[in-house]
């Protein structure tokens, strides 16, 4: 986070001990800050690393994708269900995996596609073994084909998957087309304790299991911790696994090696999660090796995390998709995450290295124009405020979600790759003159989730009671409304009014609602459901019913319920009022 990112300037084969020693003192050199001069004097430099904006296309492409649903599967999964998952469409934008249909075809395929006479054979084949679909659907999304691993040996190296995709026009002429990508099937882990962490990449959910039961979906939600306080007292573990956390993300210097063991130790006895972060080595591939040996066999270990704000200094641009295929190499049973800080800097190179990328976006308290640290304006070309590119509204959150979503998917990762949200839960320092409320957290969190967030991770505990409280509620919520956000058959939708944000995800017959008023003040929003005496509230946060069935939102207020459906429509008349 930008409070200690003068520090990550330095090259990380400094000692810890100096590394500490700067977070301290502060220590200034970087020239740069997401690509952009921030020093009074400096001259004005567009970024470099821009994301290349969308193509329309004058012609449709077939973009096709066909991915192995989970990563990794195991030896001792039933080798009869693993499935892939099948991508394919028809786009006027060009995505990283569409490719240009003959030019003389488009015309008959525009004229087929809605007629029966457009066949499509799917050829799933790993190593000798090819299994083919006739006449699957056209315009699909997540079609998922299962995948046998039977004839297949568990080993440490991917397998490959081919897929090939062979459209048949009405004439009787045929396109191919082929995707390749790896497959994790790996022996069962050990010795140790172990872990795994699967990526459910249908739904974006991990997946995790405990004892030998089998692999279930988690939202993982636990703060950033500094591990001085943790060390100082480790009961500090089991208030916070009372609170309903499922995961904690300590943050080094680990002190030394004694301690570290003691932390962790904790967690895998009470059995709250970690996450393992490597920001200060993560760019030393001997560091990497010996900690992810040294801590792969902990039960209690989620996730790797690499590099913190790699974006912000500007890393090399490969540090980590190194870090990442490393980690790979030695471990493969847990997934790699990684925090970007910046609106538009190299995303792609940074983003390679992650498979959890957490856009971190700091609006509260903090003037985003002015910097007063710095005594210069910000804008798209210069400055750093604590917040990039952004405008100083609840929507800077959503809206770097739904970009770093729109990249994902342009880039055809968007069933690799998921995000999480990093809700700001401190202030009072640097750029930010306060620390947000508890309400303003629970905004900060819920606007993430209705924006695909699949993990909280706020900066940073020790963080202020109201700001806990208010985390806890929801952490203890959240097996509620997990079956809702990773159900196979559920549908989601967003709705976004001038200040209300709108999510609905559907199941059969009942809806989860999570609506935020991003208003900050003055005017109450209002939100009519349809089938009022069949609204369960879960959580109202600055918000009631009024007599004539509408739903009051305060300025910054939440609610989450659950809404039977009566007829078909699950929201019938959703509308807000000022
Ligand atoms: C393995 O999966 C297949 C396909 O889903 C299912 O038919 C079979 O019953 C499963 N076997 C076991 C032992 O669970
Ligand atoms: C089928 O249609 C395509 C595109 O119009 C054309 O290139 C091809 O020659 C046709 N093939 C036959 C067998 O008519
Ligand atoms: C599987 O499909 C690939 C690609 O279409 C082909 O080259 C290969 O011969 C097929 N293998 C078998 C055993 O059918
Ligand atoms: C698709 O894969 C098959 C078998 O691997 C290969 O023979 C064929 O040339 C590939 N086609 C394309 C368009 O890459
Ligand atoms: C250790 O932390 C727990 C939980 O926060 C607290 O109840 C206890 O008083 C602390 N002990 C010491 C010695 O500070
Ligand atoms: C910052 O500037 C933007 C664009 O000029 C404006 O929309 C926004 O309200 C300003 N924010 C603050 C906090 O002054």
């Amino acid at each position: 986070m930008p409070g200690f990112h003068l520090a990550r300037q330095h090259p990380v084969h400094l000692s810890k001990v100096i590394l500490f020693a700067s977070l301290l003192v502060r220590v200034v050199s970087a020239e740069i800050w997401c690509g952009k001069n921030y020093r009074e004097g400096q001259p004005v430099a567009p970024p470099q690393g821009v994301f290349p904006s969308s193509v329309q296309l004058q012609t449709p492409e077939f973009a096709f994708k066909c991915l192995p649903r989970v990563q990794p599967y195991l030896e001792r999964d039933n080798c009869s269900s693993a499935s892939v998952i099948v991508d394919t469409s028809l786009t006027s934008v060009h995505f990283r995996h569409s490719v240009p249909l003959p030019s003389e075809s488009f015309v008959s395929l525009n004229a087929a596609s809605s007629s029966t006479s457009l066949g499509l054979i799917l050829t799933v084949g790993v190593e000798d073994h090819n299994t083919s679909y006739q006449n699957t659907e056209f315009d699909v999304k997540n079609l998922e084909l299962p995948l046998s691993l039977c004839s297949l040996l568990p080993r440490r190296e991917p397998y490959s998957i081919t897929c090939t995709a062979k459209i048949r026009l009405f004439n009787g002429t045929t396109h191919t087309y082929n995707y390749t990508s790896s497959l994790l099937y790996l022996p069962t882990p050990g010795p140790g304790p172990g872990s795994v962490t699967k990526l459910d990449r249908k739904t974006g959910a991990l997946m995790t299991h405990s004892g030998n039961d089998k692999f279930e979906p988690i939202f993982p939600i636990g703060f950033y911790t500094d591990f001085g306080y943790l060390a100082s007292n480790l009961t500090i573990l089991d208030e916070i696994k009372s609170q309903g956390f499922n995961m904690i993300h300590p943050v080094p210097p680990f002190h030394n090696e004694v301690t570290l063991d003691a932390v962790l130790h904790r967690l895998d006895e009470i059995g709250l999660f970690l996450v393992y972060d490597m920001r200060h080595s993560y760019q030393d591939l001997t560091s990497i090796a010996q900690e992810v040996k040294s801590i792969m066999n902990h039960r209690s270990l989620l996730l790797w995390y690499t590099a913190d704000e790699p974006d912000g200094p500007g890393d090399p641009l490969d540090a980590t998709q190194a870090a990442y295929n490393l980690i790979y190499s030695l471990d493969g049973y847990h997934p790699v995450s990684a925090a970007l800080n910046c609106a538009d800097y190299y995303f792609e190179e940074y983003a390679s290295g992650a498979d959890i990328i957490l856009p971190d976006v700091y609006m509260i308290g903090n003037n985003v124009n002015f910097s007063l640290k710095y005594n210069t304006p910000c804008t798209k070309d210069f400055g750093c405020c604590g917040c990039d590119n952004c405008q100083g509204h609840f929507d800077d959150i959503s809206n770097r979600l739904d970009k770093t979503i729109e990249k994902l998917g342009l880039l055809g990762w968007d069933s690799t790759k998921f995000i999480w949200a990093v809700p700001q839960a401190f202030g009072g320092e640097e750029f930010w003159t306060r620390v947000p409320t508890g309400r303003e957290w629970l905004l900060q969190a819920l606007l993430s989730i209705n924006h695909k967030a699949r993990g909280i991770m706020p900066w940073i505990d020790p963080t202020p009671k109201d700001i806990k409280r208010y985390a806890s509620r929801l952490a203890q919520l959240l097996p509620q409304l997990t079956p809702f956000f990773f159900g196979d058959d559920v549908k989601f939708s967003r709705v976004k009014f001038p200040y209300l944000d709108v999510g609905t995800w559907r199941k059969g017959r009942k809806s989860l609602i999570i609506a935020t008023n991003l208003n900050p003040e003055s005017a109450n929003s209002d939100l009519r459901v349809d089938g009022q005496n069949k609204v369960d509230w879960i959580l109202q946060e600055g918000v009631s019913l009024s007599i004539t069935g509408h739903i009051i939102f305060e300025p910054m207020g939440s609610a989450i319920f659950l809404n039977s459906i009566v007829e078909d429509e699950p929201l019938g008349h959703v509308h807000d009022e000022f």
